[in-house]
């Protein structure tokens, strides 16, 4: 069965970049995503390690190409004292993990391990600061210490710590969640406190920062509203959103053996993004028309029931084909809305939610997420082609959703890509594609037989990327014979 599509190029609107910074991704102290996915120790001789951090995991990260990573929460990031975090490991105290499971943790890594990961895998940090239990004073060092390059208390700690010369940290969030897990504050009193806290963060040794509200959850239209307005923009640089694919916060439904019903739901909560940054940027549009201010969506993806027999503080799922789709849905609204939302982070990075890598000891798996971010990454700093799209409907029993989603752009090197999802499990999409001038056009795709396959540590490869031939030139257009479940990239030329 198929149905047909019909997308058109509007290649003389191409004025906006899309971000690499859309591109991000997130490690919390959260379960298995720092202890044991990334960081196992100097002392490990079973895992190839460097200063402790999983070689495994560098390489691959590096492949991906990620622009950003948040550290240290999330939620746990307001619990964080980052001085902690720094000096001799065997003399550091403990910290307990109030919100994840409630683990005793040793904080052997810090500060200096996660920077100088940052440095190897050519990522910018984006730090998340303690504003819900921390101080001023306390988030002032913090910049002071990895930031200051002449002489102060902070900077010659960080001397004798071992590190000369400073990181130059760009991105910092004020607080994290702030209307619940950060304090649970009202969004008038969170704009005075991010004010404050803001004023003395300084953008030492010219390395000007970016700083990042704590941003509204999912439709919370009025956060937005009061952040952009009670905020002085000069001190406002990034206004945050979460939005997690969640049909239902009581019952999330497993991360492989759902049925169709909450397949559908989950797309639903995927689609939804759509609504959102359309909405929160009308909003940061009357206080900011030009756009200087960008929304950042620092937590974004699929949050299933942990896997069976797992933690539940540890919030360890499987990821599949489900997982392949909203990657490459929500990837193409935030490139269709990259005049405002320039950074994201998908949540989270080694074994927590939806993560491009899971380990269990020495083994490492990519999950279809990951290959969805790699086939997209040509995407990272292209000029967007818009595109006007009539999608035929996914139905499913009264319900229904745009089927196909896609996103065009061209690189420094005048090539254009295509991205296309088909988020239908039972119909092909047959798309024309028109406005785009190429001589020859070549592609991938990832999909599967069914949306719960995934990659396991016996079967690691079972899904990835493989050549596509679906695509063909007709005349001046594109015809692409798109599979059902399936995301494609292609590149003409
Ligand atoms: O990503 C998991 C948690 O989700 C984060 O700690 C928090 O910010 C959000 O509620």
């Amino acid at each position: 069965v198929s149905a047909q599509s019909r997308i058109v190029a509007r290649s003389a609107d191409t004025t906006v970049t899309i971000s690499r910074h859309i591109y991000g991704h997130f490690a919390e102290h959260l379960g298995r995503c720092i202890y044991g996915g990334i960081y196992v120790g100097e002392a490990n001789k079973t895992i190839p390690n460097v200063n402790g951090v999983r070689t495994d995991v560098i390489d691959a990260l590096k492949k991906l190409k990620i622009p950003n990573l948040r550290w240290p929460g999330g939620c746990f990031a307001d619990t964080y004292h980052w001085k902690d975090g720094v000096g001799p490991k065997a003399k550091r105290p403990t910290i307990v993990n109030q919100w994840w499971g409630g683990v005793t943790e040793d904080n052997s890594f810090g500060t200096h391990d996660f920077l100088d990961l940052c440095e190897r895998l050519g990522t910018e940090p984006y730090l998340a600061g303690n504003v819900g239990s921390g101080t001023v004073q306390e988030l002032a060092d913090w910049v002071q210490y990895v930031n200051f390059g002449g002489v102060s208390p902070m900077a010659n700690w960080r001397k004798e710590n071992g590190r000369t010369e400073p990181w130059k940290v760009r991105y910092w969030g004020v607080g994290n969640e702030a209307w619940g897990c950060g304090g649970n504050m009202r969004v008038e009193y969170y704009a005075d406190i991010y004010r404050k806290y803001a004023t003395f963060m300084s953008d030492w040794s010219g390395s000007k920062l970016f700083r990042i509200a704590s941003g509204a959850s999912d439709a919370d239209y009025h956060w937005t509203e009061v952040l952009m307005r009670d905020i002085p923009h000069n001190l406002l640089n990034g206004v945050a959103l979460h939005h997690y694919s969640v049909t239902d916060w009581n019952k999330k439904g497993p991360s492989t053996a759902f049925d169709e019903k909450q397949y559908f739901g989950t797309m639903k909560q995927a689609l939804l993004m759509e609504e959102l940054v359309t909405k929160h940027s009308a909003v940061m549009d009357k206080y900011d028309p030009k756009k200087k201010v960008a929304l950042i969506v620092d937590e974004w993806g699929g949050w299933y029931d942990v896997e069976p027999g797992t933690n539940p503080g540890f919030l360890f799922q499987q990821n599949t084909i489900r997982d392949a789709l909203i990657a490459g849905a929500t990837l193409n609204i935030f490139h269709n809305h990259a005049d405002r939302v320039r950074m994201a982070n998908l949540a989270q990075v080694v074994n927590v939610l939806q993560a491009v890598i899971l380990t269990k000891e020495e083994k490492l798996l990519l999950t279809p997420t990951y290959h969805v971010m790699e086939m997209y990454n040509v995407h990272q700093d292209a000029k967007l082609i818009p595109v006007t799209l009539t999608s035929p409907d996914y139905v499913f029993g009264d319900g229904k959703l745009p089927a196909v989603s896609a996103s065009v752009s061209r690189d420094k090197n005048g090539a254009i890509h295509v991205s296309l999802t088909n988020i239908d499990p039972k119909k092909e999409q047959e798309i024309s594609l028109e406005g785009l001038t190429f001589s020859s056009v070549t592609g991938k795709i990832l999909t599967s037989a069914n949306l719960q396959d995934h990659n396991t540590f016996e079967q690691p490869e079972k899904i990835h990327p493989e050549t596509f031939k679906g695509a063909t030139k007709a005349g001046n257009a594109l015809k692409v014979k798109l599979p059902k479940a399936s995301v494609v990239v292609l590149e003409l030329k």
